[in-house]
Parts: C-alpha cells; structure tokens; sequence
C-alpha cells in the first residue's frame, strides 16, 4: 500500500501541493484526474522519489521514502515500481530489444538469453509480435505506448505509475490502452495509479477516483461514485470533459 501524508511542495512562489492526504490501495487501479497544472504529474513524480516533498512523507508498504537516499531508493522502492511516462520516453537510437533490455539489466542479473525471453514474453502481453529488431520511428503511437507498457511491466513492478497514458492517441488506441491496463492490473495483480484527463477512460478503469484541485485531494471515491458524487468543483470537471473528442 502506498500513504501519501500531507505533502506540500512548493517550486519558488508557487505552491503546488498543498496537503495531498491519499491511500492508494493495493491491487487496485485508482485514477487521479484534475485540472491541467494542478499537479498531478508531480504527485506522481513524489510516489517513485523522483520529487521531495517540503513537507509530509510518502509510505510505500509502511517505508517512509521522502528523505531516503537516491541509492536505497533504487534498492528497496523503484525495484517494485515503474513508471509508464507521457511521451512513451524510447530511446530513438535504439531497438526495442534494446530499449526493454536497458531497463532489465538495470535492475536484474540476468543471462542474454533470459533477457531475450523477457522481451519476447512481455512484449506478447501487450500484444506485439516481431518487433524487437524495429526502431521507435517505425512505430505507430499506440505501439510506442505498449512498448513503454512492455518495458514497465518487464522487472515485474508491484506498482505501476502511469502519467496520461491514452493522451494523443486515437479512441482505438486509447481503448486498447485502456483494457491493456485492466489485463495488467488482473492478470499480474499490478497496484496502478492512472493519471488521466480522459473521463471516458475513468469509466472503463477505475475501481477509485481520486481529484486534485487546488493542492489537495478534493475527491477520493469508488467507481460506483462516479455518477452520483455531489461536488460541485468535481461535477464540473467531468461534464465539462464528456464528449471531447481527443
Ligand atoms: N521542476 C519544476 N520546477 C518548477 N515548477 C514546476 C516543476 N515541475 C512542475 N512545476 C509546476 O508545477 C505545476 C504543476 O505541474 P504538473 O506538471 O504536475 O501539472 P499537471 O497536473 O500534471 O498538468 P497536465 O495535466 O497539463 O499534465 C505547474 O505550474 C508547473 O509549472
Ligand atoms: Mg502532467
């Protein structure tokens, strides 16, 4: 389970987070929307330590990570976490053997030939086949994203973090996106936590609902909430995002 405990983060004069309380159950996938700005991607940037709060810390499975060291970070909380970032993050210069490979040995001993399976093997659970040899330019934007998907999911992450993973994509994709985070999260039993604008992807994920507005969770709800959840900052926000065609 990861706690969020009243993180405040300020960047200058500007203050971003402002006493984010949140639980983030496990096994679970919550969702976290909110207006573009708000912060929701630094948020997610304090869960994998990327960021420090100024104030509050972060328990991931009752480890308070926010002022841990970069390289007991690495050993005891990044091991069970990846990130699924924006913009897929591939590195154009290399394969997509290489780019998941990178990511492996990084964190694992593991011989070529077992590296050469694990590609293969969670690359089939986002449905590509026979691409290992391309190049990220070869690639459509929705392959890119499952290819990101491919190389999170390869060290077996308890926690997955993805930021906007259907942005930009057509509905197609982006459904193909949403159901591939469902697999994930039933199939390999993967805690996700979802950053989305897209309420259409919301209603198809999420077993919770979590809003930030303001620096402050303003909403933590279950899916069957969705509808009937009475906060007027929270109403807005989903009327006004039904029906915007991405
Ligand atoms: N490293 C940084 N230094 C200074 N300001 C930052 C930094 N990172 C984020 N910010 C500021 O914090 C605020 C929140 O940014 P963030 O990227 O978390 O928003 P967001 O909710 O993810 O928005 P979007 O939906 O557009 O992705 C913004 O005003 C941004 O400019
Ligand atoms: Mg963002």
């Amino acid at each position: 389970m990861i706690i969020l405990k009243n993180i405040h983060k300020r960047f200058g004069s500007k203050r971003v987070l402002d006493g984010v309380n949140l639980t983030l159950e496990e096994k679970r996938i919550t969702t976290i929307i909110g207006m573009s700005g708000t912060g929701k991607s630094v948020l997610l940037k304090h869960i994998i330590g990327l960021l420090k709060p100024d104030a509050g810390d972060i328990f991931v499975d009752e480890m308070p990570i926010a002022r841990m060291r970069e390289e007991e970070l690495n050993r005891k909380v990044r091991i069970k976490m990846s990130m699924v970032f924006q913009e897929a993050a591939l590195w154009d210069s290399l394969t997509i053997f290489e780019n998941i490979a990178l990511a492996l040995r990084i964190h694992k001993h593991l011989t070529s030939p077992e590296i050469a399976r694990l590609i293969h093997e969670n690359l089939e659970l986002v449905d590509l086949r026979d691409i290992e040899n391309a190049y990220p330019i070869e690639l459509s934007g929705g392959m890119k994203k499952r290819v990101g998907i491919a190389r999170a999911i390869a060290i077996r992450p308890k926690y997955l973090l993805y930021d906007e993973p259907t942005t930009g994509l057509d509905p197609i994709n982006a459904s193909i996106i949403n159901k591939l985070i469902v697999r994930l999260n039933r199939e390999l039993s993967i805690t996700s936590i979802v950053i989305t604008h897209d309420i259409g992807s919301v209603s198809k994920i999420a077993d919770r609902i979590a809003m930030l507005d303001n620096g402050k969770i303003i909403v933590d709800i279950a899916k069957e909430q969705m509808w009937t959840h009475d906060d007027p900052t929270y109403i807005n926000f989903i009327k006004g995002h039904i029906g915007v065609i991405p």
